[in-house]
C-alpha cells in the first residue's frame, strides 16, 4: 500500500490558536483525508513547539511554571483542532520525554562524528526571534524584523551547516518538487548565493533554561529550531503502537512562507549531517490577510477560527479556507467572502441540486430511488462529467491543490443543475414517469459522487448529503466510491432542511 506522510508546523505555545494556524492544519487535514480516500496508508502529524525563549517569557509573564503553561496552551490548540474536525494521527509535543531522547541521540551522533563543534560567538541577538545577526544585517540598529537586539559574546556550539551548501543547491536544482511553489525554491536559491555559515545550536542555560540539555554539555540547551524540526522524525518513532520510522522521509511538510529558511535550509542540512533522507516536498503557502495586512497578534486583527465556526459551522470555514487560497499565494479573509462563497456555490449549486432531487423522489416515488432507465445524450454527458471530475480531483490532490479539487467537484455539481434544467423532471413527471425517474437517478448518482469528492473538505456536510441519498456517511475509497453506478434502484432517499442555508451579512 502506498504511504503518505504529511506534517504541519508545530505551533508555538506563546500564542492563541488563530486563523493562520487553522489554515495550515485544515490544509494538512484535507490532504490527509484525500490520500486516505485514495487508498493510501496515511500518517498526519501536528502538535506544539514548547521550548525556547518565547515560551519561557510567555510563562514568566503569566507567573506560571513553563510546563504548566505549555500543558494549558497545547491543550487549547488541540481543542481547536477537535472542533475543526482535524484527523491527525498523532499530536506531538516537544516537551514529551521521548522527543527529547531522540533530539539528544541525534545531537550525540552529530557530536561524535564532528558535525558539531564549540567556538566563541559574538553578535547581535534578537530575543524575540532567538537569532543572532551580524552588524551588517542590522537595519537602523534593529534586527531585520524590526526587533530590539542585544550584543552577546559567549561560547557556543555550532552545527557545520555551511559545508552542505553546495549539496543543498544541487538537491534543490535537481528536484523541482522539493520546494514548491517554484518562486519559493528560487527565493531559497537566492539566499544560498551568499556563503552559508554554520548554525549556532546552543543557548547557555544561565540565559535560557527551558530547553533540551545538550548531551555533551549540560550547561547548554538546544536551540529551539533544532529541537522543533526533529519532531517530524521523532514522532514516527514513538507516537504509534509500532515504530513507524519507515514513513520517513515525509512526503509533505506544509509551512507558511514565514518559516521557509528554517525548513528549506536548516532542516535539510541537518538531515544531511545525520545522513538521513530529505523530505520529498516542502510546500510554503502564503498568508491570510485582512485588507492589506498580515494577520498578527501584535496588530490585534487576529480572527479566532472559533468565532467563524460558531457563525457558519466548521465545514463552511473549511470549504472557504480551501476554496479561497491557492497554496503559494496570499489571500484575503473576510466575512463577506465566506458568505458569498456559501450562498453562490454551496447553497445555490450543490444544496439546491440535492434539494430538488430528494424532494421529487420523496413526493413522486415514495422516497425510493427509481432505476436509471434509458440513456440519452444528456445522461452520457453527465456521466462523462462525473468521470472528468473524479480524475480532476485525483490530479489536483496529487499536486497539493485542494482549491483545484474543489473546482473540479463543483463543476460536476453545476453540471447536475444544468442537466436537471434540460430534463426538467418536475414537468416530465406528468407525462412520462419512467423518464423522470431515470433523470432523478442520474442526478442523484452524480450528486453522490460530488459528495464523495468533497468529503475530505466538508466531512459533516458531505456525510449528511450521502446519507440523504441512502449511502453511509463515510465513503469507501475512491476506487469503489467515486465511479458511476453505485446507487441502486430502491435506495432510500430523504430530504431535510437545506444542507447549506444561505447567510445574510448584517450591514453596519
Ligand atoms: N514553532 C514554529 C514552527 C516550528 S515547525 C518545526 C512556528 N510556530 S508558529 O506558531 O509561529 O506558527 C507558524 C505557522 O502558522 C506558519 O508557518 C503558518 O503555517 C501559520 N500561520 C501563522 N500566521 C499565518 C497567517 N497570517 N496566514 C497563514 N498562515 C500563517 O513558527
Amino acid at each position: 500500500m502506498a504511504k503518505f506522510y504529511v506534517t504541519t508546523p508545530i505551533y508555538y505555545v506563546n500564542d492563541e490558536p488563530h486563523l493562520g494556524h487553522a489554515y495550515t492544519t485544515v490544509l494538512a487535514d484535507v490532504l490527509a483525508r484525500y490520500h486516505r480516500h485514495m487508498g493510501e496508508e496515511v500518517i498526519f502529524l501536528t502538535g506544539t513547539d514548547e521550548h525556547g525563549q518565547k515560551v519561557q517569557q510567555a510563562a514568566d509573564a503569566r507567573g506560571m511554571d513553563p510546563q504548566a503553561h505549555c500543558d494549558e496552551l497545547s491543550e487549547r490548540f488541540a481543542a481547536v483542532w477537535e472542533r475543526l474536525g482535524i484527523s491527525h494521527d498523532f499530536y506531538i509535543r516537544t516537551t514529551m520525554k521521548e522527543h527529547g531522547n531522540v533530539v539528544r541521540r541525534i545531537l550525540s551522533e552529530l557530536w561524535d562524528r564532528g558535525e558539531i563543534y564549540a567556538d566563541d560567538y559574538e553578535g547581535w541577538y534578537d530575543v524575540s526571534e532567538e537569532r543572532f545577526f551580524t552588524e551588517k544585517e542590522l537595519v537602523d540598529g534593529k534586527s531585520p524584523a524590526g526587533n530590539e537586539v542585544v550584543f552577546l559574546r559567549e561560547k557556543s556550539y555550532f552545527f557545520r551547516m555551511g559545508k552542505y551548501q553546495q549539496q543543498l543547491i544541487d538537491h534543490i536544482e535537481a528536484n523541482p518538487d522539493f520546494i514548491v511553489p517554484k518562486k519559493r525554491a528560487n527565493e531559497v536559491l537566492g539566499f544560498l548565493k551568499q556563503k552559508l555559515g554554520d548554525l549556532c545550536i546552543s543557548r547557555p542555560k544561565a540565559r535560557l533554561s527551558w530547553g533540551i540539555p545538550l548531551p555533551f554539555d549540560e550547561d547548554y540547551v538546544c536551540y529551539v529550531w533544532f529541537d522543533a524540526l526533529l519532531n517530524y522524525y521523532s514522532g514516527l518513532g514513538f507516537g504509534f503502537d509500532d515504530d513507524r520510522s519507515d514513513f520517513w522521509p515525509a512526503d509533505l511538510h506544509l509551512i507558511g512562507k514565514d518559516i521557509l529558511t528554517t525548513h528549506a535550509v536548516y532542516w535539510p542540512t541537518m538531515l544531511m549531517g545525520a545522513a538521513m533522507p530529505l523530505p520529498k516536498t516542502i510546500l510554503a503557502h502564503g498568508w491570510w490577510m485582512f485588507g492589506e495586512q498580515k494577520m498578527s497578534k501584535s496588530k490585534g486583527n487576529v480572527v479566532k477560527p472559533l468565532d467563524t465556526m460558531d457563525l457558519y459551522g466548521r465545514d463552511i470555514l473549511r470549504y472557504f479556507l480551501m476554496r479561497e487560497m491557492t497554496p503559494g499565494s496570499d489571500s484575503n479573509f473576510s466575512q463577506d467572502l465566506i458568505v458569498e462563497r456559501n450562498n453562490s456555490e454551496l447553497s445555490n449549486d450543490l444544496g439546491n441540486g440535492l434539494n430538488r432531487v430528494t424532494k421529487l423522489v420523496e413526493k413522486h416515488f415514495e422516497s425510493a430511488l427509481p432505476g436509471p432507465g434509458e440513456e440519452g445524450d444528456p445522461e452520457k454527458d453527465l456521466k462523462a462529467a462525473a468521470t472528468l471530475a473524479a480524475d480532476g480531483v485525483d490530479r489536483e490532490v496529487r499536486n497539493y491543490h485542494p482549491n483545484g479539487a474543489i473546482r473540479e467537484a463543483m463543476e460536476l455539481s453545476r453540471a447536475v443543475n444544468r442537466y436537471l434544467e434540460v430534463r426538467a423532471p418536475w414537468k416530465a413527471i406528468k407525462e412520462d414517469r419512467d423518464a423522470a425517474g431515470g433523470t432523478l437517478y442520474h442526478a442523484a448518482e452524480a450528486l453522490r459522487i460530488v459528495g464523495v469528492l468533497l468529503h475530505a473538505v466538508m466531512p459533516d456536510k458531505c456525510g449528511e448529503l450521502l446519507s440523504r441519498l441512502g449511502r453511509p456517511s463515510e465513503p469507501a475509497d475512491f476506487a469503489s466510491s467515486a465511479r458511476w453506478g453505485i446507487l441502486q434502484a430502491g435506495s432510500p432517499i430523504h430530504s431535510g432542511d437545506p444542507l447549506f442555508p444561505r447567510f445574510e451579512l448584517e450591514k453596519e
